[in-house]
């Protein structure tokens, strides 16, 4: 019997499920799409008749969903139904860094793709495609093969069958929509060579066929581990340099620009920042140390730390420049914070470099307003685990400590009075566009702004007679001697 794909269903609807599914079915439309989550809240935001209140923001996704939404795609959370009707199913589920038990602390923890595993198990009807989606550690798929093998081994089950095949995401948050539109590359790793075409014929429909890569199971497997720890390292890389740059005089930008042009090393994801965030980078290198720590390589291990150490350290470095261009104390200076998402164009703040960089500013007596186009007072507050300062109240004092300070969120722009400083963390567009010369009169004087991105109007900065510091351009802040 020819075995026809014609139900896709997807367990996860969140930053990778959500939007794939989605370009999937605008792509596919004689396919049908369900997409199920254990989260009832997050299904009835996917399917929130007001299309500015979908529970992630990616530019071009409410379209998308608006074209595709009930007729082809279908937001739910009966799993069962999904299971039993889905000829492919795609795991999307979290897989976050273990907190407790071996490999605390760097290997993922795979709980829910079990329980995913488990329901497929249970509730699959004739062959199942199962792709995993989710990044994983390698032989991840194995797992999964030996959960579903244990269901066909009892009579009962007998009429089901399997195939497991991994073809991870690579699309980037902020540039989702376009990154599916248009990969650089789909992965599809199995050894089912059917199952693989019959995979491959989906995407076929949009991304012409040279594109698609097939490779064994645990290279495809391995490759977006790896895909991920090099995009990871290139930014660790720049931001070390970028430290270099401050006490030398150079400039990050330029030494950028200039080895950007080496076609060897292009000219992409060379932008100092202030440090990678994101749910990927950090765990999929930490489950690369994991794993060569698992097979005894140690140096390899090590390697690959480092590029999550110089990251952390990155963070640290950049709260601290703060405190000691304020003269060594922020206690009670009011300091903005503009942009508190991982990159701009999302409203994920997974792993952003703000959490870290804000928490370090409060312990130190700062008062931070924090402004961000996306991300909502209440994430920044889960985020901080800080209670925002409300209406003369600070519930954060810390009477050890009295020096804590506290933070409040706006949502416009109209913050700067009484600032002593700015600090940049995320290259929202509308923060290119700042008047700083408006901006310097309500301002503490002398005022600083820190611009950890490099997007700031250096001019405006300087004609308006407010300092400014920013990454990685030892031009603006002399040399060494003289910090
Ligand atoms: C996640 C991982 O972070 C990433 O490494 C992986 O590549 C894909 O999955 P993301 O989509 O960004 O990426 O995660 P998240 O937004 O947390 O979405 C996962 C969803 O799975 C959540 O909505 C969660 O409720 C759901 N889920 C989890 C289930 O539906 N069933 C489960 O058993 C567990
Ligand atoms: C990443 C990978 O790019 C993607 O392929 C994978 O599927 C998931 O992980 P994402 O985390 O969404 O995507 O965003 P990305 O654009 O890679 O940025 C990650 C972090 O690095 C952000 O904090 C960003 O600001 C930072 N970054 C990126 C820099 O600081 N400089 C750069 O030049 C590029």
């Amino acid at each position: 019997m020819v075995f026809k794909i014609k139900n896709i269903s997807c367990i996860g609807a969140g930053f990778v499920g959500g939007p794939t599914m989605s370009v999937m079915a605008s792509k596919c439309n004689d396919l049908f799409f369900h997409v199920v989550d254990i989260n009832d809240e997050r299904i009835d935001a996917w399917n929130n008749e007001d299309l500015s209140r979908l529970p992630i923001f990616e530019p071009g996704l409410k379209e998308i969903i608006e074209n595709t939404r009930n007729k082809n795609l279908l937001f739910t959370t009966n799993i069962k139904a999904a299971i039993e009707s889905a000829d492919i199913i795609f795991i999307s589920v979290n897989t976050p860094t273990k907190t407790r038990g071996i490999g605390a602390g760097k290997s993922s923890d795979l709980k829910w793709v079990e329980a995913c595993a488990r329901q497929v198990a249970e509730f699959s009807k004739g062959h199942t495609i199962i792709v995993e989606k989710s990044t994983l550690p390698v032989r991840t798929a194995e797992v999964i093969q030996k959960i579903l093998n244990s269901a066909t081994s009892d009579l009962e089950n007998a009429k089901k069958s399997f195939s497991v095949l991994s073809n991870p995401e690579f699309l980037a948050e902020g540039t989702a929509i376009r990154d599916l539109e248009n990969p650089d590359r789909v992965l599809i790793g199995g050894e089912d060579k059917s199952a693989m075409l019959l995979l491959s014929q989906i995407y076929e429909n949009w991304v012409p066929k040279e594109k698609i890569l097939f490779t064994n199971i645990w290279s495809s497997e391995l490759a977006k581990l790896t895909s991920n720890a090099f995009l990871a390292q290139r930014v660790s890389s720049i931001n070390s340099i970028s430290a270099i740059c401050e006490v030398t005089g150079a400039n990050v930008r330029e030494v950028s620009r200039a080895i950007g042009k080496d076609s060897r090393i292009g000219s992409k994801f060379l932008d100092s920042g202030p440090g990678f965030g994101g749910s990927c980078f950090k765990k999929d290198i930490l489950n690369l140390v994991y794993l060569a720590e698992y097979f005894g390589l140690k140096e390899v291990a090590k390697f690959w730390e480092e590029v999550v150490n110089i990251n952390n350290w990155h963070q640290k470095r950049i709260a601290q420049i703060v405190v000691q261009k304020l003269f060594g104390t922020i206690s009670s200076k009011k300091i903005i914070i503009l942009g508190f998402a991982f990159k701009a164009n999302t409203n994920d703040t997974r792993e952003s470099a703000a959490i870290r960089i804000c928490k370090d500013l409060i312990y130190e007596g700062a008062e931070l307003i924090i402004h961000d186009p996306k991300v909502s007072m209440l994430q920044i507050e889960k985020d901080l685990q800080i209670k925002q300062f409300s209406s003369g109240k600070n519930e954060n004092i810390d009477y050890l400590n009295n020096n804590i300070g506290n933070w409040q969120f706006s949502n416009n722009l109209n913050i700067f009075d009484d600032a002593h400083a700015v600090l940049v963390l995320t290259e929202w567009e509308e923060y290119k566009y700042i008047e700083w010369d408006k901006v310097a009169k309500r301002m503490v004087k002398p005022a600083w702004i820190f611009d950890a991105r490099s997007i700031v109007n250096i001019d405006l900065v300087k004609k308006s007679g407010l300092n400014l510091w920013s990454l990685g351009d030892g031009s603006q802040q002399g040399t060494k001697d003289e910090i």
